[in-house]
């Protein structure tokens, strides 16, 4: 099964925004298999944001990030990456679709609650980047067979 990353946001933990978006995710059916608080530091960002270093708007991107701790998830499911994608919308809260996260809980395109891995293969790399191995428990709920059919899975 698909694994990615997620990041809640300072702009997430400081409104108490924590259990609503864990909640919507664990309703889609994802499946949460590494959850942890850290508190982010310039290292990390530098690297985790290497395409975005340069831009005008990093040193602000990188301090938001660092203004309280992350909550760091990692998620599972089939396709786990679009679909988390996909419930967390569009870069910019105001311009994102209502019913996404970002959309229902964002007005701003820095202040938008949530990182979500773009790509599987970025997915793996993030992983490893906040997660140890020892860290991500590989377990199947016991209601797998009400998320999937038996030929999807
Ligand atoms: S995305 O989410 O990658 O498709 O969007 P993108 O526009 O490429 O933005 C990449 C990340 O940069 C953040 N961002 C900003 N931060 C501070 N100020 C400004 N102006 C700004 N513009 C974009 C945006 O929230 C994305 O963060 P992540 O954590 O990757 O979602």
């Amino acid at each position: 099964m698909e694994k990615t990353l997620v990041l809640l946001k300072p702009s997430c933990v400081d409104r108490g925004l924590i259990g609503e978006v864990v909640n919507r995710l664990e309703k889609k059916g994802l499946i949460i298999c590494g959850m942890k608080m850290i508190q982010l530091d310039e290292k990390i960002l530098r690297e985790h944001y290497a395409h975005l270093v340069d831009r005008p708007f990093f040193p602000v991107l990188a301090a938001g990030m660092m203004a309280t701790p992350v909550v760091a998830m990692c998620l599972k499911g089939l396709d786990a990456v679009e679909v988390v994608r996909k419930l967390t919308g569009s870069t910019n809260g105001r311009k994102a679709d209502p019913g996404t996260i970002r959309g229902d809980l964002s007005m701003s395109g820095s202040q938008n609650i949530i990182h979500a891995s773009d790509s599987p293969e970025n997915a793996e790399i993030e992983i490893k980047r906040f997660f140890r191995p020892e860290e991500i428990f590989d377990y199947m709920p016991a209601y797998l067979k009400f998320l999937y059919s038996e030929d999807e899975l």
